[in-house]
């Protein structure tokens, strides 16, 4: 198994290109379930999560090609079709490595009036239940059944009438589900306190480029009227705020200055009011965003919430940079139950951090040290990363492919403002 190898201590300066987002993507995907024409997407970031949706969608007889595939892009183009649907079933081998997959229940309810999708089971940041995506499709007139670790959603003759489902706890994942099954229902259905996350704006957008009909886009209460059929559309996935916002926060440990090439500032307010905040200088350029450090960081004291809040995945990342303020931060994580898996570790590279609960109190020190150090998550093996950068030695991050998951190329895009890190087999 990879592992990527960091010797801390160069300040990065230069200029990373910020791929487009993962969590974008991996809702406009199925889209391509609600259409019997081609639908492309451009700007997929090249990532282990994005071959394994596609797999699935193959596996459903959805036929995928690839543009842009030049080793030195970054970004693809994927055209999908999905003229016939030979499978409405998504199994559990599948579903268990990539818990998006569940995000084809929705448009496979609607286009086929039939869906049936393995639960994903437990995962390594809290239990992460379904219970408000079923129940949403169920306001929207569908029968669920649970048999044998799998869910099965059916529509009554053969179509979804449509209903109105408010959300007891937003939710990003059951707001899109809902949204790919009612642009197809019969009837209009309403959804109140729905995520207002900037992927799903992505979301409707694309939809609405399909010929839905989506009133209330970027707010907590959307209108859905029905359409019989949607068509084919072309769309550019939006900039990834998550990896903007880590890359601002390794800029900033390094004391370094970068500019993040095709940043969209105004989905990241909370994420630049915090590096602010902590005394990181962030201005708005033209196409993307410049980030200045000085080396001397202030401690913050703030909780992640949903969008517009401060982003439960960037704070992981945030923790990092907070390691080296000069006083002590407070971060309370309210999304999620069990995410600071990498606070043991950032400890074992000299970090000074407290848990109770939900909270973190995060003691900054004067310096970091190098590590063999491993998380089991995405965004928690990134504030490893952030960390290794700033700390002083060899830090060694494993289990790499939870960063394959959803950094683009991280340490090619590292090395080009100067880092010193590479990958290597284990
Ligand atoms: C998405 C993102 C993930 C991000 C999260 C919160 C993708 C692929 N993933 O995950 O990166 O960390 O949003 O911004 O876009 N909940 C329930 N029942 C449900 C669904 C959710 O209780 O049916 C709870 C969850 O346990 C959690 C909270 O609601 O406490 C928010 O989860 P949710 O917004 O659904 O996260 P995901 O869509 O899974």
């Amino acid at each position: 198994m990879d592992k990527i190898i960091i010797h801390g201590g160069k300040k990065l300066s230069g200029t990373i290109p910020v791929s487009g987002a993962k969590n974008a993507a991996l809702t406009l995907l199925p889209c391509a379930l609600l259409t019997d024409e081609p639908m492309t997407l451009r700007n997929l970031p090249r990532l282990a999560d994005i071959d394994g949706f596609q797999h699935l969608m193959n596996q459903f007889g959805v036929s995928t090609t690839i543009a842009g595939s030049r080793p030195e892009d970054f970004g693809r183009v994927m055209t999908l079709e999905a003229t016939r649907i030979t499978s409405n079933v998504a199994p559990y081998d599948l579903v268990r490595k990539m818990r998006a997959s569940i995000l084809v229940l929705g448009p496979m309810l609607a286009r086929m009036g039939e869906a049936t999708v393995s639960l994903p089971g437990g995962c390594a940041i809290g239990n992460r239940p379904i219970d408000l995506h079923l129940k949403a499709l169920e306001a929207f007139g569908a029968t669920i059944e649970l048999a044998a670790g799998y869910v099965r959603a059916i529509a009554p003759d053969g179509g979804i009438p449509g209903g109105s489902y408010s959300f007891p706890v937003v939710s990003v994942g059951a707001t899109e589900n809902a949204l790919m099954a009612a642009v197809l229902a019969r009837g209009t259905s309403s959804l109140h306190n729905a995520a207002r996350e900037p992927e799903i704006v992505d979301l409707c957008n694309l939809l609405v480029a399909m010929g839905a009909e989506i009133e209330g886009i970027g707010t907590g209460d959307l209108v859905i009227h029905g359409v019989p059929r949607l068509h084919g559309a072309t769309y550019r996935v939006m900039p990834d705020r998550i990896e903007a916002g880590s890359y601002a926060c390794a800029a900033a440990i390094t004391g370094g200055e970068v500019t993040l090439a095709g940043a969209r500032a105004e989905d990241m307010a909370a994420t630049l009011q915090a590096l602010r905040d902590a005394g990181v200088h962030v201005e708005v350029v033209k196409d993307g965003l410049h980030v200045a450090a000085n080396g001397k960081l202030r401690p913050v004291t703030i909780s992640t919430a949903p969008y517009p809040g401060f982003a439960t995945d960037m704070q992981a990342q945030l923790m990092a940079l907070l390691c080296r303020a000069e006083g002590s931060s407070v971060l309370t994580e309210t999304i999620f139950e069990n995410r600071y898996m990498h606070v043991p570790e950032l400890n074992r590279m000299g970090a000074h951090i407290e848990t109770k609960g939900r909270t973190a109190i995060v003691h900054g020190v004067p310096k970091l040290t190098g590590a063999e150090v491993m998380a089991t998550d995405l965004r928690a093996s990134m504030s490893l990363v952030i960390a290794g950068l700033a700390a002083e030695g060899e830090t060694q991050v494993h289990r790499l492919y939870h960063l394959d998951r959803g950094y683009e190329r991280l340490e090619e895009k590292l090395s080009l403002v100067g880092a010193d890190v590479e990958r290597v087999g284990d």
